[in-house]
């Protein structure tokens, strides 16, 4: 399977993510996680640290690269989840020529959709374990007392309310692109997590 989850910020695109890599034993590829792990390491250039940190996009051909050079990789071959990829037309553009050079196809297109206000308070409280990458969240999903948390830089308020509106300019067009090709499936990513894995596995099933 080749899949990819699209949501705006704090959806719970990561969450569901690892839940279906798990359940389906594929790689969860996502651009936020790489570029953040380029950032640690010193390798993101100054620029685009800063327009991550502001809630904007990084250009396209940075985030098309890592993809390519990701999915070439020999966990990648029998199936992926792309996590916050494509996020613009011209991303997903080349999604498609690159899938076409290798004979291959996407199966499904999760659009998860979740209120604005409740993104806000998803993303600000959000936590994330430094040692095992798991997920928390101080209200719905305390994190254990031995948890090493890191808070996100683009996790406060005022920029994710930018990345918020950053989405709803720039991604405007990608459910539309999908819609056409019949692989887009909108599910309400509000409620349980447990539920809404049923939500999607229901989605996931239905495309195999
Ligand atoms: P990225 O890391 O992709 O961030 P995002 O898309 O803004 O999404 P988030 O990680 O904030 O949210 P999520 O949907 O994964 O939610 P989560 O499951 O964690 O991108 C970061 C930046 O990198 C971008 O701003 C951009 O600069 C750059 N970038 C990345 N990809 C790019 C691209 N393709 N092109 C250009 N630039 C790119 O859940 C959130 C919280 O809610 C958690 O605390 C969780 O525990 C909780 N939660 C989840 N589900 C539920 C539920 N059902 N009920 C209650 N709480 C829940």
């Amino acid at each position: 399977m080749r899949l990819i989850f699209v949501g705006p910020p704090g959806a719970g695109k990561g969450t569901q993510a690892k839940i279906i890599c798990a359940k389906w034993k594929i790689p969860q590829i996502s651009t936020g996680d790489m570029l953040r792990e380029a950032k640690a390491s010193g390798k993101l250039p100054q620029e685009l640290v800063q327009k991550m940190a502001s809630g904007g996009l990084v250009p396209d051909e940075v985030v098309i690269d890592l993809i390519r050079q990701r999915t070439e990789q020999a966990d990648a071959q029998s199936g992926f989840l792309l996590d916050g990829f494509p996020r613009t037309v011209p991303q997903a553009e080349a999604l498609d020529k690159l899938l076409a050079t290798r004979a291959e196809k996407l199966n499904v297109v999760v659009a998860l959709q979740v209120a604005k206000d409740l993104l806000v308070e998803r993303a600000t409280l959000r936590r994330t374990d430094k040692r095992t990458g798991q997920i928390y969240h101080l209200k719905y999903k305390p994190p254990p007392p031995d948890a090493e948390l890191e808070h996100r830089a683009d996790d406060q308020e005022e920029v994710v309310r930018n990345r918020i509106e950053t989405y709803e300019k720039m991604t405007a067009d990608l459910l539309p692109f999908y819609e056409k090709t019949g692989l887009l499936r909108r599910i309400d990513g509000v409620g349980e997590v447990e539920e809404i894995t049923r939500r999607v596995m229901a989605a996931l099933e239905a495309a195999k």
